[in-house]
């Protein structure tokens, strides 16, 4: 089994891999990995988070972890991803990949015969969004019926891998951005299947009675040559305090990392008290932990 896709748990998998994760807190017996198990990380992009939390993982999990720099390899010199995931699998017990092209990784899971992890992509960010609605869960102590406001971008992968796993659990998604931004169409109408999930350019009537009001980069990895027009396209949806005001009392701030104070997010509200993120943070080693355990199960 692989985790490509925030599509490719249910419900009953992600509360799966949810109770996985409270044992782990818990300090229950038995939960780790077959002795010398191996992952290897195949990334071409950046990565400070998500590298080093399935680093950090593989360690505590009596395991080992591999980073291979895509660029170091040969395939800068025209060796196939095919290929290549044919020889790194023959070596390792998993392949966590993180790279532009949602193609690519689909492409190495065909060739791979071991579980491969999805640690980013343009389109996704399925082990990101599990650590998200785990610290959602946490906070309040239920998912169901909560209303998760994802602000700016709505178009990219935090948003998409987001949407699919909180509507799952039952929670209400509102999707606040631009006019002439929408959604991408397939995870939007995937995840109204399972819950309300709407979109709105009018920042209080979206961010109204909001539990959670999340934002990411205005401009993901790989739209840096577009950056300036998408700053500005972006910036009235900042979350700030004037955003946080129309939500509910108690409501939290979220945000993946890494943070542009002033941008998508104040530093007053991402540095103030009603910020999980570095809880969020965190909570991307636990959740890498039971993903791990969880596919070494299910193999
Ligand atoms: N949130 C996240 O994926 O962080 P990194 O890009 O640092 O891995």
């Amino acid at each position: 089994m692989n985790l490509l896709s925030s599509n490719d748990l249910s419900k009953a998998e992600i509360n799966k891999v949810f109770d996985i994760a409270d044992d782990l807190v818990e300090g229950k017996e038995g939960l780790s990995l077959k002795e010398h198990t191996t992952l290897a990380l195949l990334f071409s992009e950046p990565s400070t988070r998500t590298r080093v939390s399935f680093e950090v993982a593989m360690a505590q999990l009596g395991g080992h972890a591999i980073f291979v720099d895509m660029s170091t390899t040969h395939l800068k010199r025209g060796e196939t991803l095919a290929d290549t995931a044919k020889v790194i699998s023959g070596y390792c017990d998993f392949i966590a990949m993180r790279v532009d092209s949602h193609d690519d990784l689909l492409t190495v899971a065909r060739n791979s015969s071991v579980p491969v992890i999805n640690a980013l992509t343009r389109l996704e960010h399925p082990t990101q969004a599990l650590a998200d609605v785990y610290t959602i869960q946490k906070h309040f102590s239920r998912i169901k019926g909560l209303k998760i406001v994802f602000a700016g971008d709505i178009a990219q992968n935090t948003a998409n891998s987001l949407m699919i796993t909180a509507a799952k659990l039952g929670a209400d998604i509102a999707l606040v951005g631009p006019k002439g931004v929408m959604p991408n169409e397939l995870f939007f109408n995937k995840a109204r299947e399972y819950s309300k999930v709407d979109v709105y350019n009018d920042i209080e009537e979206g961010a109204s009675e909001a539990d959670v009001i999340y934002t990411d980069t205005f401009v993901s990895m790989g739209l840096e040559s577009s950056a300036e027009g998408r700053t500005k396209l972006f910036a009235p949806y900042q979350v700030n305090s004037t955003m946080m005001s129309y939500a509910r009392e108690g409501a939290i701030a979220m945000h993946p990392l890494p943070a542009h104070r002033g941008e998508e997010i104040s530093a007053e509200v991402l540095d103030g008290a009603q910020s999980v993120v570095w809880e969020q943070a965190r909570n991307k080693l636990l959740l890498e932990k039971a993903v791990l355990i969880y596919l070494s199960n299910s193999a």
